[in-house]
C-alpha cells in the first residue's frame, strides 16, 4: 500500500501525485517553503491532505526558526503560517489546520522554542492520524446509504490520495465493500487535471474495487441508461447552508443526477464545513493556469495562444444534495440546522485540545 504523506527525520514525504499513475515517487520536502510549493503545484492535493501537509509544513518551519528572541520567533512563525495559507484558496481544511497549529503555538510558546516545536510536530501527526480515523468513521456512516450491487459514480479523487488515508467519498465505497457489498464505480476522468483517470482509478485498482473510467461528458449517458444508482463526491468547502464547493464539474453531475432522480451524496469531514461562510457564493474559487486546459502534459491540444478558462472548483447548491456524510453522522436537509447541530455536538464530544502529557 502507499502512503500519501508522512513525517520523516529528513522532512515531509509525499507521493508525487502529478506523476501518477506512470511513476510512484516519494520526494522529501525539507523546508516549509518546499511544502508550500508542493501544495501549490499539486504534488499533494485534496482538501484533507492539503490540511495535513500545511500542518506538517508549519511544524517543519517552526523547527527551523533560529532566533531565540520571543518577538522574532513570533514574527517568523506568523510568516510561515501566512506562506502556507497563501497556497490554495478554496479548501477550508488548509486554513482549519493552520488555525489549529496556531492554537498549539499560543498554548506552548511560553515554554520556549524547543518545546513549542515539539508540540507543533505532535499536533501535525495528530491531525494526520485523526484524519484516517475520521475517514473510517465517515465510511461506516456512509456505507449504510450504498445498497448491495450499487453502481456509484464519483468525480475527481476523494480517496486515500486526497486525505491522510482511506478517503472520504472513496472511504464510503471502501467501507461498503468491507461490509461485503458488491459495488462498481464509474470514475469521471475529471478534466483538466485528470484526478479521476490518474488517481481514482489507480487507487481503486490497487484495492481490487471494480472501476470503469468515463470522460466527464459521458455521465449523462450512463445515468440515462439507468447505470448509476447514486453519486458520491468529496468537498473542498461546505457552506453553512449546505452549498458544496468541489472539483469543477461536480455541479454538472449534481444537476444531471437530479434530472435522473439519482441521489447525490457528499462525503466530507466536519472540518470541511465552514459555518463562517453562509452560502456557496462566498466561497473563493481558485483560478488555475490556462495551460492545464490547453495542454495535456507537455502536448498542446489547442491552437497556440488560445485563451482558456480554468476555474478549479464549482459550487453545487444545497438543493441538489440528498445527504452530507460526515464523521459525526449523516446530515439531511435542512442543512442549515442539521450541519450546525452535528458540528456543535462533535465539538462537545471531541476535544482537539492537546495536553502536555501527550507530548
Ligand atoms: O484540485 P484538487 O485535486 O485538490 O481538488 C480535489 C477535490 O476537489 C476533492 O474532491 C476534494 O478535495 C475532496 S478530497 C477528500
Amino acid at each position: 500500500m502507499f502512503e500519501t504523506i508522512a513525517w520523516s527525520d529528513e522532512g515531509v514525504v509525499m507521493i508525487d501525485q502529478r506523476k501518477l499513475p506512470a511513476v510512484e515517487e516519494y520526494p522529501v520536502f525539507k523546508t516549509y517553503e518546499e511544502v508550500a510549493q508542493a501544495i501549490k503545484d499539486m504534488v499533494i492535493r485534496g482538501a484533507p491532505a492539503i490540511g495535513v501537509a500545511a500542518a506538517m509544513g508549519v511544524a517543519l518551519g517552526a523547527e527551523s526558526i533560529k532566533s531565540r528572541d520571543p518577538k522574532r520567533f513570533d514574527q517568523e512563525f506568523q510568516s510561515i503560517c501566512t506562506t502556507l495559507a497563501a497556497t490554495r484558496p478554496t479548501a477550508v481544511n488548509l486554513f482549519w489546520a493552520i488555525e489549529r497549529m496556531k492554537g498549539v503555538y499560543r498554548r506552548h510558546k511560553s515554554r520556549g522554542p524547543a518545546a513549542v516545536a515539539a508540540a507543533l510536530k505532535t499536533e501535525a501527526l495528530r491531525i494526520h492520524d485523526e484524519d484516517i480515523r475520521l475517514n473510517r468513521r465517515m465510511g461506516s456512516h456512509g456505507a449504510a446509504l450504498i445498497q448491495d450491487g450499487s453502481r456509484v459514480l464519483t468525480h475527481c479523487n476523494a480517496g486515500a490520495l486526497a486525505t491522510a488515508g482511506y478517503g472520504t467519498a472513496l472511504g464510503v465505497i471502501r467501507a461498503a465493500v468491507e461490509q461485503g457489498k458488491r459495488v462498481e464505480v464509474l470514475a469521471d476522468e475529471t478534466r483538466p487535471f485528470l484526478q479521476g483517470a490518474r488517481l481514482t482509478v489507480w487507487e481503486l485498482q490497487k484495492d481490487d474495487i471494480p472501476v470503469t473510467l468515463i470522460t466527464d461528458n459521458m455521465a449523462g449517458y450512463y445515468m440515462k441508461q439507468g447505470q448509476v444508482d447514486c453519486v458520491v463526491v468529496g468537498a473542498d468547502r461546505i457552506a453553512a447552508n449546505g452549498d458544496v464547493a468541489n472539483k469543477i464539474g461536480t455541479y454538472s453531475v449534481a444537476v444531471l443526477a437530479r434530472e435522473h432522480q439519482i441521489p447525490f451524496y457528499v462525503a466530507a469531514p466536519l472540518s470541511t464545513v465552514d459555518l463562517d461562510v453562509p452560502t456557496g457564493d462566498e466561497i473563493p474559487i481558485e483560478q488555475r493556469s490556462p495551460r492545464e486546459v490547453t495542454h495535456l502534459g507537455e502536448r498542446a491540444i489547442a491552437p497556440d495562444g488560445a485563451p482558456a478558462g480554468n476555474p478549479a472548483f464549482d459550487v453545487t447548491p444545497h438543493r441538489y444534495v440528498a445527504a452530507i456524510i460526515t464523521d459525526a453522522g449523516v446530515a439531511r436537509p435542512p442543512f442549515l440546522e442539521n450541519l450546525r447541530d452535528l458540528k456543535g455536538r462533535a465539538g462537545n464530544l471531541d476535544s482537539h485540545a492537546d495536553s502536555a502529557l501527550s507530548l
